[in-house]
């Protein structure tokens, strides 16, 4: 199977071509053949703010699968240039869907919390309304919308509060912040579910051999605070910092946060997929990846 994965030079992207490696590495030394032909796209193959140079891209390497990592990830800078984020996050998309029809391939498309309003405390089924609170979460529902009117052969796997080891991130941010603050003041009434890119990309790479196509929402399991997040961390690294819980009103942000992101994960048990493991054993395993590399 040959899959196409863009962002590679991001956090998902990046665990996605290493799932693959590893997937294939498995298989050979288990006597078998290499399982996938990955094909990494930056921007420069496929420059996401300049769609009309993505069609020939995929035709060219006629891939079977998609896997569309990429995206306008700077959620307060959205809200200066929304047009950019609309054509990076809905206009590509839909661009990259059309692309992937018209050969016979499959899309996995990369989506997120921020579709939702993010009030109340009940988890979100995938079907519940949508209703973004930000230019961020308008151009990634946009982008949800193009793909499933190009194509029938689509995953949405919405995901949240993402972290992995090629790229900056929540956890990262702590981690340098300790090095200079005994103390801190955390966000605490927003509440969500962290997504280790290392557990998304195996699950991403057992979707993509299947036909369940639809929509999914996928984060590790477990919800918690960003306060409880940042607790979590410096327990596990023996870090000395006064965590003080504040609300949201007290960090303001140019861009709106939802206070909600649960995610219910019931579309992942009806189609026969395994959840992604509890949120504390993923940074437990993302603590330890990042001490490997002397962070
Ligand atoms: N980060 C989060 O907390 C979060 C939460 C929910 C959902 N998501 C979604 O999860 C997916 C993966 O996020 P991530 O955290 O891995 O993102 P990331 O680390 O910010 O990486 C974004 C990737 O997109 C590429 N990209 C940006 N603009 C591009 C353009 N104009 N043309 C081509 N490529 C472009 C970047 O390339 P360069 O390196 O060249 O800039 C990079 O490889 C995205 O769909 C995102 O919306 C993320």
């Amino acid at each position: 199977m040959k899959i196409l994965v863009t962002g590679i030079t991001g956090q998902l992207g990046f665990d996605v071509m290493r799932e693959i490696e590893l997937r294939n590495r498995t298989s050979i030394d288990n006597g078998g053949e290499a399982l996938f032909e990955a094909v990494g796209a930056t921007r420069k193959e496929m420059p996401l703010d300049a769609p009309d140079k993505i069609d020939s891209y995929i035709e060219s390497v006629r891939p079977d699968a998609i896997i569309n990592c990429a995206a306008y990830t700077a959620v307060d800078k959205a809200e200066d240039e929304p047009e950019l984020a609309e054509t990076i996050n809905a206009k590509a998309p839909g661009v990259i869907a059309r692309a992937a029809h018209d050969i016979g391939a499959r899309l996995i498309h990369i989506s997120t919390d921020y579709v939702f309003p993010g009030e109340g405390d009940d988890f979100y089924e995938v079907s519940d309304e949508t209703g973004p609170r930000n230019a961020y979460g308008i151009s990634k529902l946009d982008g949800e919308r193009a793909v499933r009117e190009a194509t029938n052969r689509h995953f949405i796997v919405r995901i949240s509060w993402v972290f992995g080891i090629n790229g900056k991130n929540f956890i990262r941010t702590m981690l340098n912040l300790a090095k200079t603050h005994d103390s801190l003041t955390v966000v605490n009434d927003q509440i969500g579910s962290p997504t280790y890119t290392a557990d998304l990309a195996s699950l991403l790479i057992d979707m993509v051999q299947t036909e369940k196509y639809g929509t999914y929402h996928a984060t590790n399991e477990g919800v918690c605070s960003w306060y409880d997040l940042a607790c979590e961390v410096f327990r596990v690294r023996g870090l000395d910092v006064n965590v003080t819980p504040v609300p949201s009103s007290e960090y303001q942000t140019k861009a709106t946060r939802p206070k909600n992101s649960r995610l219910s994960k019931k579309s992942l048990d009806d189609a026969d997929f395994r959840r992604l493991p509890r949120w504390q054993y993923a940074v437990e395993r993302y603590l330890e990846e990042l001490k490997a590399i002397g962070e």
